[in-house]
């Protein structure tokens, strides 16, 4: 897939020979129906549209758009599933098929990998290193939970809540099914999930092995489309639960919307993290934790490092090796071994990228980003920081969802903690010290879900994950990703 436009040289960089990862083994349909019922079935809406590869702007596939009446099928599908089937059977039987599902996605990692590559632009090397194998992860955990519910919820008897509507992002397709079906299911709930419109294939290809692992139709179901599709899946009366990630905007119209009525909901937003280094931090090591931290995917996560805090005796230190580190970092073809930042992910993402280092530089800010030749197709942002930039400003504040991170310094603790936690949102953190007093102060401290204590992005099913503020209510993984699965009813 390396061609010449795509093999990216820079100024001071070195040159790498094409190390493509093949896509012989991957299949694709040309187009792809709902998954309702166990079975990949025409949308009554009649609408389809295309999917594509961000790095080439060329149409992977087509793929259903469902409407109302086609959400409908798929939530009447998982209610049958679930009062005739899965809600009855013996948890261990359950967590058998939970198992299942975690091995042939193991089996099939390579096919996997390559296709999130394709769909949605991300580095292969995170595809394969990261996103298959924590989602087989996930369905492996929370297998081993189904027939232990009685451990989790001591002296409580924990009841399944029905059917799950589950809309997810295109930052981490695969991994953010995972992370909603396999909790569902070994609750005894049954589901109905929709992708993200640009990045669709991955769960199109879970649902084929949702088939292969033989689960009774209907207790998965997957219904493609945009926003509407999303929407009707809210508004369905039929649905018990609503577990979202995505923008916080979509968030708040999703809380509109059940307001009022029983379903219970997790929703997990925007982030606009900071990472904060102290200066007896390790300062390499820090470095590159900024980098796994803000350039990791793109940017294109809610819990990146999008904010560096630096102490001010180190800064220069600091932002020295950060640029000398960028200038290293390979922009281009997200099927390539080597390449550390692949395609953003869709057009309007690009726009909305590039619309904030316009707002960056009016500001006032400073930006600096890599002398990369980009390819001319596909959707492509070199690594870009700004220094200068000041608390109020729009970069700072805003989550920009790109491999765009704001430099700010501090004298002292107080000054570091007040920045960190002067945003809306709330999501995660990093710290960087030699002192674990440091840490322990700075992770109390500071109003998020998930601080890294010298790493940074890091994951791990057993560990909850989730939001303080706007970034979100609820936790997803490890044993509090139960909780918003059963119902305790009263003690
Ligand atoms: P989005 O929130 O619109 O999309 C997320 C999912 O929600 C998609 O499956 C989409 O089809 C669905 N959706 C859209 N409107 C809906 C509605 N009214 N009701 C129900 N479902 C709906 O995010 P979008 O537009 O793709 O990205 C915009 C910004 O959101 C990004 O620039 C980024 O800042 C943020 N974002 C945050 C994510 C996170 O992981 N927290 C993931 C994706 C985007
Ligand atoms: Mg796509």
């Amino acid at each position: 897939m390396a061609t010449p436009e795509n093999k990216l040289a820079f100024d001071g960089g070195w040159e790498y020979d094409p190390a493509p990862e093949s896509t012989d083994h991957v299949s694709l349909k040309k187009r792809y129906g709902l998954f309702i019922g166990g079975e990949f079935t025409a949308p009554q809406s009649g609408r389809y549209f295309d999917t594509i590869n961000p790095a080439t702007e060329e149409a992977l596939a087509r793929v259903a758009d469902a409407g109302e009446a086609d959400v409908d099928r798929a939530v009447r599908a998982a209610r049958k599933a679930y009062s005739e089937r899965w809600s009855r059977m013996r948890p261990k039987e359950r967590g058998k098929y939970i198992y299942r599902i975690a091995r042939i996605l193991q089996e099939r990692a390579r096919e996997f990998a390559a296709i999130e590559s394709l769909d949605g632009g991300k580095p292969i090397r995170e595809s394969r290193d990261v996103d298959i194998p924590l989602a087989a992860a996930h369905f492996f955990y929370y297998a081993g939970w189904a027939d232990k519910l009685d451990y989790a919820f001591p002296g409580r008897r924990a009841r399944p809540l029905g059917v799950a509507g589950q809309v997810i992002p295109w930052n981490f397709p695969l991994l953010m099914a995972a992370w909603k079906i396999a909790p569902a299911l070994a609750c005894g709930n049954t589901v109905v999930l929709k992708p993200a419109e640009t990045t669709p294939l991955t769960a199109l290809k879970l649902a084929e092995v949702i088939a292969d692992a033989d689960l009774p139709p209907g207790v998965v179901n997957i219904v493609t489309g945009a926003g509407k599709t999303g929407a009707a899946i809210v508004e369905h009366k039929g649905v018990n639960k609503i577990a979202f990630t995505g923008s916080t905007q979509v968030g708040r119209l999703i809380m509109r919307a059940l307001a009022g009525t029983p379903k219970k909901y997790t929703l997990e937003l925007g982030g606009k993290a900071a990472n904060i280094i102290f200066a007896d931090a390790a300062i390499d090591q820090a470095v590159e934790g900024i980098v796994n931290g803000i350039f990791f995917n793109q940017g294109h996560v809610c819990c990146a490092g999008s904010r560096l805090l630096v102490q001010e005796s180190v800064a220069d230190e600091v932002i020295e090796k950060l640029k000398d580190r960028m200038q290293t970092l390979i922009v281009g073809d997200p099927l390539d071994k080597n390449t550390d930042i692949g395609a953003i992910n869709s057009r309007m993402q690009l726009d909305k990228i590039a619309s904030y280092l316009k707002v960056g530089e009016q500001e006032g800010g400073a930006m600096f980003q890599t002398a990369c030749r980009l390819p001319k197709k596909g959707y492509w942002c070199p690594p870009t920081i700004f220094t200068g930039v000041a608390q109020s400003n729009r970069v700072v504040q805003e989550e920009i969802f790109g491999p765009v991170l704001a430099i700010q310094t501090f004298r002292d603790f107080d000054e570091a903690l007040a920045k960190a936690n002067n945003t809306p949102y709330g999501l995660s953190g990093g710290v960087w010290t030699d002192k674990g007093a440091k840490i322990f102060r700075m992770t109390s401290g500071i109003r998020a879900g998930v601080i890294w204590a010298n790493t940074f992005n890091k994951f791990d099913p057993t560990a909850p994950f989730g939001g303080y503020k706007e970034s979100g209510v609820g936790r997803e993984g490890g044993l509090h990703g139960l909780d918003a699965y059963v119902d305790l009813g009263a003690r």
